[in-house]
């Protein structure tokens, strides 16, 4: 999709990772792995783990707080509150509301959760978007909270490596100044559902004493195959906006992916015709924190200062569903 004008802008972002470290040399011990096979195959160092105790609400919040601060605005003015994940603190209701009675957005503020897995920062930002342009909402909050620890089986060495916990924020208003979304582009293909899924705990599997046995409510994942999807995928729409919104490859200040595996950021962002200097990698420090991912990197980038004023920043991202989608912004 093509904004010829920016009509919304991200006003700020915030961030939150749990202290907690869990490194590569430690995973060798609970699973027939090394160090190094993990660092050359995913680019992963180390990644943050969240208490027990502390589940997506909290971390949401916490990112949620942080990004109001910065934009200096009051919880009670935000319009809409959207958040992504695909590890809830319960079924029902949805932590949306949860985080919205957390940080004390009650008033005018409608709440809803949005799941595209891995991708869900992006297409909550798009919907953000809409609303802001179509007048309904001034001020957007969307939250991205995963404890993907949550989900993991400890025993299967091919998935239990790859993620952490965390959880990022941005707050989305109307562009003053031609900053904001230039061109975004999101796909889904649910032919590939049985890629990335767990298969019991919903309405169609329930869980019972068989399925626990089985581990079935812990995450399965065909990692090769979504790795070659992966690519394809997120490099065709990181093209795709690019062209929507009249830029090169050259025109990108920084590449901000999904943080999933550096051979996927390397591929995608060879592409895109960007050189690895211009691409925003923390992926060694967190893991995979699934839809948290863009906006805990967004942050960073702009903290350390690699994203301001009219920098042009593209994103990519792909996960379960298949999901996938890239946005052009001018910040
Ligand atoms: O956000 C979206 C979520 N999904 C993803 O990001 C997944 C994308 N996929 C990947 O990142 C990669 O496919 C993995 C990192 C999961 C696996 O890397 P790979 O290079 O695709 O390895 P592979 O699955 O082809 O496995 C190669 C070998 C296998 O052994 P054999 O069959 O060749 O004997 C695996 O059993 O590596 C083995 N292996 C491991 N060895 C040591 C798998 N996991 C491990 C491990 N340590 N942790």
């Amino acid at each position: 999709m093509t904004a010829a004008q920016p009509t919304a802008r991200i006003a700020a972002t915030g961030r939150f990772l749990p202290d907690r470290v869990l490194t590569n040399k430690e995973l060798e011990q609970m699973v027939d792995t090394t160090e190094e096979w993990i660092l050359e195959r995913t680019g992963i160092v180390e990644r943050r783990i969240a208490p027990a105790e502390m589940g997506v609400t909290e971390m949401g919040a916490r990112a949620a707080q942080r990004a109001l601060a910065k934009a200096e605005i009051d919880a009670r003015d935000i319009d809409l509150l959207i958040v992504t994940t695909a590890t809830p603190d319960r079924w029902l209701p949805s932590t949306s509301c949860e985080i919205q009675a957390r940080i004390g957005a009650i008033g005018k503020s409608a709440a809803f959760d949005l799941h595209a897995a891995c991708t869900g920062f992006l297409y909550a930002l798009t919907m953000a978007e809409g609303h802001v342009a179509g007048g309904r909402a001034d001020t957007v909050l969307v939250v991205a909270a995963e404890k993907m620890t949550s989900i993991i089986d400890w025993d299967d060495r091919s998935t239990c490596i790859l993620f952490g916990d965390g959880a990022g924020a941005a707050i989305v208003q109307r562009s003053e100044n031609g900053e904001g979304i230039l061109a975004s582009h999101h796909r889904s293909d649910g032919n590939f559902a049985d890629l990335l899924e767990r298969p019991a705990g919903g309405a169609a599997n329930p869980l019972d004493a068989e399925a626990l046995r089985a581990k079935d409510h812990l995450m399965k994942m065909s990692g090769r195959e979504i790795f070659k999807l992966a690519v394809r995928r997120m490099a065709g729409a990181g093209r795709q906006v690019l062209r929507d919104a009249g830029l090169k490859g050259e025109d990108v200040d920084l590449l901000v992916p999904h943080q999933a595996n550096i051979r996927i950021i390397e591929s995608t962002a060879r592409y895109s015709r960007i050189p690895m200097e211009k691409v925003f990698v923390n992926l060694n420090r967190y893991g995979n924190m699934s839809s948290a991912s863009i906006p805990v990197a967004l942050d960073e980038a702009v903290e350390q200062g690699l994203v301001g004023p009219g920098s042009v920043v593209l994103t990519a991202a792909f996960g379960a569903g298949l999901t996938w989608g890239a946005m052009a912004l001018r910040w």
